[in-house]
């Protein structure tokens, strides 16, 4: 199995260009299953989670055409839409359940594979059934799929119990070809939902309030193509944000939206790093050494929870105690383990775990637990003694282009091996 080995790399330097959005891209692959015409997305990131949802979006009858060098995706609309995409492919990723809403929303079924819990939580799907309920659909669990099926789909007021992301995008998608007025309330606020309503505005559809917590969608009789750039992706410039504060240096941050960043950046001022805001980038400047600093993970405009573990691997290192709440998933912290197995000094309760600081971190062999889980461990590996192994790294590259690559353009010794 491939291991990532990393060296002590402090004072970093250089630039490291963000590419387009995991949590955005996946959703607007899905979205292309409800136009009639071409769509072509720009600013695609080369991840291992794309690959999937291109043999889904394959699976379902559509020609797609992907240029890893130009980072774009053609989409060619299916002739004949097959509703029940292929049990191995929707399994391996969570976020193919996305594919119900515009599948069902063009063809009237959908057929996916029961979506597994994952190491991070239970991940249920709820509030996505309560939606297609509410839209009209009929919803079963037989033999390890989950099937949804509506003669017609027609417009009516959800209320999400929790401002589910995957949810919120499933419902939108759904209802842009219902009849009548569909309204989301306390629906997520993420930036992918907006980039995701942008996508579906500029098919056709009639998305209003995305980034608030209302969204009110008026169905229309079909969509056609489009051409959409995926926004930058707001959890990679983060990971690369706080390795640059703990390993100290002077680290450009480009291609990237600031205004998504707001609660990072404001934590890694509070944490004594030096950040610069520009247009469209940030610059970090750090010395490394740090002050510990609270978090407590919401959904957005709060922390991201998908920052949470690489804050506690700003955490380990930092000159006090830190207290890390993580309130989205019931399971997120089991890189606390491979932390300590480092040296850290961390005790988990419950939700939060309480971490005192301490610059004896030594290199050792690590695992991956999750995908972010990952990242942190390469950032705490960039101030440990000695060499440092990380193992299962698929997980890193479900959603981290050119990983080793970004970094060893700052300045870090790190490769990969069998
Ligand atoms: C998206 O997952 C992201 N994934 C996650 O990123 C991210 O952590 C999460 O949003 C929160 O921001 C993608 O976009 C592909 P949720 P999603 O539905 O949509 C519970 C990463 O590292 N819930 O907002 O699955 C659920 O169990 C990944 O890139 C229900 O109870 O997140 C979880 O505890 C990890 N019932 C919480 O809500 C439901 O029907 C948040 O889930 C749906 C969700």
């Amino acid at each position: 199995m491939e291991k990532l080995v990393i060296q002590k790399s402090r004072n970093l330097n250089g630039d490291v260009t963000i590419g387009g959005a995991k949590n955005s891209v996946l959703k607007l692959m899905a979205a292309s299953i409800l136009a009639e015409e071409k769509c072509i997305i720009h600013n695609v990131p080369d991840l291992q989670d794309v690959r999937v949802m291109v043999d889904i979006l394959k699976d379902i009858g559509m020609e797609v055409s992907w240029d890893k060098k130009e980072h774009v995706l053609d989409i060619i609309p299916a002739k004949e839409i097959n509703s029940k995409p292929d049990y191995e492919l929707v399994q391996r990723m969570r976020a193919s359940i996305v594919t119900m809403g515009p599948l069902l929303a063009r063809t009237k079924k959908a057929i996916l594979a029961q979506p597994g819990g994952c190491a991070i939580g239970e991940r249920k799907i709820d509030l996505h059934v309560k939606g297609m309920t509410a839209l009209g659909a009929e919803v079963t669990h037989t033999h390890g799929y989950v099937v949804a099926e509506a003669e017609k789909l027609v417009g009516s007021t959800i209320y999400l119990d929790f401002p589910s992301v995957g949810a919120t995008e499933n419902i939108m998608m759904a209802a842009v070809l219902a009849e009548g007025v569909t309204v989301i309330e306390n629906c997520a606020k993420e930036p992918e939902i907006t980039d995701l309503a942008n996508f579906l505005n500029s098919l056709g559809a009639q998305v209003k309030g995305a980034g608030t917590d209302t969204i009110r969608v008026t169905g229309v009789e079909k969509l056609g193509g489009t051409e959409h750039s995926v926004l930058p992706d707001r959890i990679e410039a983060g990971t690369y944000m706080v390795a640059a504060a703990v390993a100290g240096g002077d680290v450009k941050i480009k291609n990237i939206m600031p205004n998504h960043l707001k609660s990072i950046t404001a934590k890694l001022i509070e944490a004594g790093v030096d950040v610069k805001v520009f247009d469209d980038s940030i610059e970090i400047k750090s010395d490394g050494n740090l002050h510990s600093v609270d978090i407590k993970t919401l959904p957005y405009p709060g922390f991201p929870t998908d920052l949470q573990a690489p804050f506690m691997a700003l955490n380990i290192v930092a000159d006090g105690v830190a207290t890390i709440t993580e309130t989205i998933f019931e399971n997120r912290f089991m890189h606390a383990t491979e932390f300590t197995i480092m040296g850290a000094d961390i005790k988990v309760e419950g939700h939060s775990a309480i971490i005192q600081g301490t610059k004896d971190i030594e290199g050792a062999n690590v695992k991956a637990t999750d995908l972010r889980a990952g990242a942190a461990l390469v950032i705490a590996a960039l101030v440990a003694d000695g060499e440092t192994r990380v193992h299962n790294i698929y997980h890193i590259d479900r959603g981290y282009a050119d990983f080793e690559e970004k970094l060893r353009n700052i300045g870090v010794d790190i490769k990969r091996v069998e």
